[in-house]
């Protein structure tokens, strides 16, 4: 038995578990008049209703005594000032810093960094001004009129969602397209309707290594030439960032037009860095901009909120409450609105790639369950598809619904529509429903008592979409703290990287190898017969 589940806190959470068997919700909303006030927090323009959760106070309190246990506050502060949390590669991860919006909202000895990445922003906005205003072109003159962002996982999911969220904020007379993955119907069909002249390519790597991205950009240069036959044309349609500038340059791109980060910026944590170049042109600075500021107001939330009303560690402790005590290994993320579909993609690099481990910052064998399956949909799509599931399946798995209030769009009966459906699917799963007719009895029950969060925005705006993703970052970083993993590093994607060179190599080669298992020899061959 590791500490934490040996600790005192972890055992009061075991007992107050065993004694809420029977808990009802709606029987603790009929008892507590006021139970939707005491479990909602605002902050940072977002509301967060936390009450349809399987807890009473007790329960929170518990919670919080796990944070004590956890020592969260000195590990907020750790991560704040710049201390070597990504330990195994003995880094800082200082994504607050590329957001912060004053040097007062910077520690002293953090100062220079801050004005680092100040130098940098203002590369970033001297540069879509720009481009935005013809002022950089194409290499035949022409000003640019696409941009495509070659890049994957975080130097991809972060600025591709945003992109798409924030469709009613993009600049006029350009488009910016995401390139991310190996399978080359991704770059064919980008490529498929621009033309090269008015192409800016960014490449997008903090290692500028990624086999996928430097496939694509290899991919980009050759159908550039193709067109424009120019050596030349590739120093004015190639933009780099990347924490190696130095192989970026090595690549071609002129010095120029490299964008630098450090590498304490995490990949899944970098959206807000030069890797939001594509964002910086395609919003224009001030959205991007605003975007930034809506992180940094979530970021000095998270840092001064006691944490009984601080949402980053309230969603924290409710995920550690089901994974740790409920034994439920699944969290689903429902997006109520179109525009923030590719939401839960995001998310999932976010929170698995950080915390899906299995060993403690100290090298020592976990006993206890890690990060869950996250997994969603947009709503009203997802009612459609997984909700039967979520409704009368035989375990429940706790939802995250994501509510805006207005949009843009003015049709005010969809928006009525959408939000009563979303309201109605987390009512339906607290309530459920038994079955007069005794033909349909089982088939038409639903347990309900099933537990849901909404979290509300007014607006999706650059800045209310920033704190959103800061508040899941910090809950990301606070469940790391308590289950003592790394959220930082990610060993675990090395194997299968150095396996598909070792098939590649089969592959490209034609030869055999027995010592691969049957089912690998078997497929290659059917691979290499039709090759
Ligand atoms: O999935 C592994 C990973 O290293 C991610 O952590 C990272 O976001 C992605 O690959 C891309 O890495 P890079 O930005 O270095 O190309």
């Amino acid at each position: 038995m590791s500490e934490l589940t040996a600790s005192a806190a972890w055992q009061a959470l075991l007992d107050e578990r065993q004694q809420l068997d029977g808990f009802s919700l709606t029987d603790a909303f009929a008892d507590n008049r006021n139970r939707a006030t005491q479990f909602s927090v605002e902050a940072a323009g977002l509301l967060l209703d936390y009450s349809k959760h399987l807890i009473r106070k007790a329960t929170i309190d518990k919670l919080l005594a796990l944070t004590e246990f956890s020592q969260l506050r000195q590990a907020i502060d750790a991560l704040l000032a710049g201390e070597l949390v990504n330990n195994t590669e003995q880094r800082a991860a200082l994504h607050y810093l590329l957001r912060a919006q004053s040097a007062d909202a910077v520690p002293t000895e953090l100062q220079p960094l801050y004005a680092e990445v100040t130098e940098v922003k203002a590369r970033m906005r001297a540069t879509a001004e720009k481009v935005l205003n013809g002022q950089l072109r194409g290499y035949t003159g022409k000003p640019f009129t696409d941009i495509v962002h070659i890049g994957i996982g975080g130097s991809d999911l972060g600025p591709a969602m945003v992109y798409q969220a924030l469709t009613p904020y993009h600049q006029a007379g350009i488009r910016c397209h995401f390139v991310a993955n190996i399978c080359a119907n991704d770059i064919t069909e980008v490529l498929s309707d621009l033309t090269a002249d008015t192409t800016l390519f960014i490449l997008a790597s903090k290692s500028f290594t990624t086999l996928e991205t430097l496939q694509n950009a290899k991919t980009a240069r050759a159908w550039l030439l193709h067109k424009l036959l120019d050596e030349e044309a590739i120093g004015t349609h190639f933009y780099a960032v990347s924490s190696k500038p130095e192989l970026a340059k090595a690549w071609g791109i002129k010095v120029e037009n490299v964008f630098p980060f450090r590498d304490w910026v995490g990949g899944r944590y970098s959206v807000w860095s030069a890797i939001g170049l594509s964002l910086c042109i395609g919003l224009g600075y001030d959205n991007f901009n605003a975007f930034l500021s809506g992180a940094a107001a979530m970021d000095q939330h998270f840092a001064e909120a006691d944490f009984s009303e601080n949402l980053p560690v309230i969603m924290a402790l409710l995920g550690i409450w089901y994974t740790n005590f409920w034994q439920r290994q699944a969290h689903v993320v429902v997006p109520y609105d179109h525009r923030l579909r590719r939401l839960p993609a995001y998310m999932q690099q976010l929170e698995m790639e950080s915390n899906g481990k299995s060993a403690t910052r100290d090298n020592r064998p976990i006993d206890y369950d890690t990060c869950p399956d996250l997994w969603g949909e947009a709503g009203s799509n997802s009612q459609h598809s997984f909700f039967q599931q979520l409704h009368q399946g035989t375990e429940f798995t706790p939802v995250d619904f994501l509510a805006v209030l207005k949009s843009p769009h003015g049709l005010q009966e969809h928006q009525d529509w959408l939000f009563a459906n979303c309201l109605a699917q987390s009512r339906a799963l607290m309530l459920g429903q038994t079955e007069a007719d005794p033909a349909f009895s089982q088939h038409k029950f639903m347990p309900g008592n099933r537990p849901s969060t909404t979290l509300v925005m007014s607006e999706l705006t650059p800045a209310s979409l920033g704190a959103v993703m800061a508040l899941y970052e910090h809950k990301t970083y606070t469940q790391s703290v308590i289950w003592q993993v790394n959220a930082f590093d990610q060993w675990g994607v090395e194997l299968g990287k150095k396996i598909s060179k070792e098939l590649h190599a089969a592959i490209v080669g034609n030869t055999a190898h027995d010592d691969f298992d049957g089912s690998t020899q078997q497929l290659l061959q059917r691979y290499q017969q039709q090759r």
